[in-house]
């Protein structure tokens, strides 16, 4: 079935309301292209602060009461914990509404491809939101290395330092479900935040075929492992090599509106570099990108490189493209397939001593 682009603002529904509502809502505020008509969470602490962003809202307690209520809803934000992923997707695009899901897609193939054919079956969109590809800062740096300024690219990495000191608060209750997660083997800074590198990794190069990498275990007791110090290298298809390294710092203090990550993406080219200094943290606060190309250090003040914007153009992309259904999803459920490769090749290639795994053989 061929979607049919709306012709009026959609009706859209917030399942799952904890710590990042607050950033995908920017999207959804203000936006002409779209109407919320339903918040869902069964905490009902969390449905009364946010149903003051949106009083004409009708509120439940589950998805279901929402469909047994007939208010009608076109499209799902869904922010619900990874563990709920594949099933609740597949419930929500067999009642017919397509669906916005927050990343990590889900944990194995199995479930991926139980969305994939749910989407399919019901002729409704699967997007899985990556709002790294909206962050000013990367599309910048992502153009600067198409334009050829640093020459042949030659080679890149990437950097990720995780603190718990500085940045805002999370909730007890969205760590716990990330336990359950670590205890399945899909952890927080490989998988979680992973994600996203992994993502932009694909989003920059192209397709990935091979992966090493070597995942550490730092405990800090009570099923707190966190999976770092971790070094993941890879090969896309064209020949160009990424690496990244991850690392925890757990007393560093790192100034952040948000979470406290220290992150970089360090592209080499023939002639010269380009570096995204800073994302989700304000690790170094230099411009969010510079450019060092025949002796030259140019750098860019004036990029809109507060990380919350990247969920604001993210969500508004998803909007928009439910209004025209031109142009890419940034991810459509079968890109976001291949992350989830990617990701699974660099645990094949761990439990393996480091060996080469093609992203497209793992099972
Ligand atoms: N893009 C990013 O950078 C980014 C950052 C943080 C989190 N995330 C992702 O966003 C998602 C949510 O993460 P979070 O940190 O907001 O988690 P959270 O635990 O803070 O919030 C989840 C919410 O879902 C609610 N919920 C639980 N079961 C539900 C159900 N059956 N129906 C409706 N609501 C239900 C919970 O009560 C809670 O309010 C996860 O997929 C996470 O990986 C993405």
């Amino acid at each position: 079935m061929a979607f049919v682009p709306f012709d009026r603002p959609v009706r859209a529904a917030f399942i799952g309301l904890g710590r990042i509502y607050d950033l995908n809502v920017l999207g959804y505020r203000g936006n002409p292209d779209v109407e919320v008509v339903a918040l869902v969470d069964p905490d009902q602490q969390r449905l009364a602060q946010r149903q003051a962003d949106w009083p004409d809202a009708a509120t439940f307690s589950s998805a279901a009461e929402l469909v047994a209520s007939g208010i009608q809803v076109d499209a799902a934000e869904v922010l619900l914990p990874v563990p709920l992923h594949a099933d609740g997707v597949v419930e929500m695009l067999g009642w017919g509404w397509h669906v916005n899901l927050q990343k990590p897609m889900c944990n194995d193939l199995l479930d991926a491809q139980r969305m994939l054919d749910a989407a399919k079956a019901s002729g409704r969109v699967l997007r899985v939101m990556e709002n790294y590809l909206f962050y000013e800062p990367l599309r910048r740096l992502k153009a600067v290395v198409e334009s050829g300024e640093i020459g042949e690219v030659v080679g890149y990495h990437m950097k990720m330092v995780g603190s718990g000191n500085g940045g805002w608060h999370v909730p007890w209750s969205s760590f716990e479900w990330q336990l359950e997660q670590i205890g399945r083997g899909r952890g927080i800074l490989v998988f979680d935040d992973g994600w996203h590198k992994l993502s932009t990794a694909r989003w920059l190069f192209g397709p990935i075929k091979q992966v090493r990498s070597w995942i550490g275990t730092t405990s800090f007791g009570s099923g707190i492992d966190l999976d770092a110090p971790t070094m993941i290298a890879w090969e896309h298809a064209c020949g160009v090599r990424g690496v990244w390294d991850i690392t925890l710092a757990p007393d560093l203090y790192l100034r952040s509106d948000y979470y406290t990550n220290d992150e970089r993406w360090e592209i080499t080219g023939n002639t010269g570099f380009a570096r995204v200094n800073r994302c989700t943290g304000r690790g170094i606060q230099q411009p969010s990108l510079e450019v060092y190309s025949d002796g030259e250090m140019r750098g860019y003040h004036a990029l809109d490189d507060d990380w919350a914007s990247s969920f604001r153009d993210s969500g508004r992309h998803w909007l928009r493209w439910l209004q025209t259904g031109e142009g890419p999803l940034l991810w459509s459920g079968e890109e976001a397939v291949e992350v989830l490769r990617f990701a699974l090749a660099a645990y094949a290639s761990s439990a393996a001593d480091g060996i080469g795994v093609n992203p497209g053989q793992v099972v």
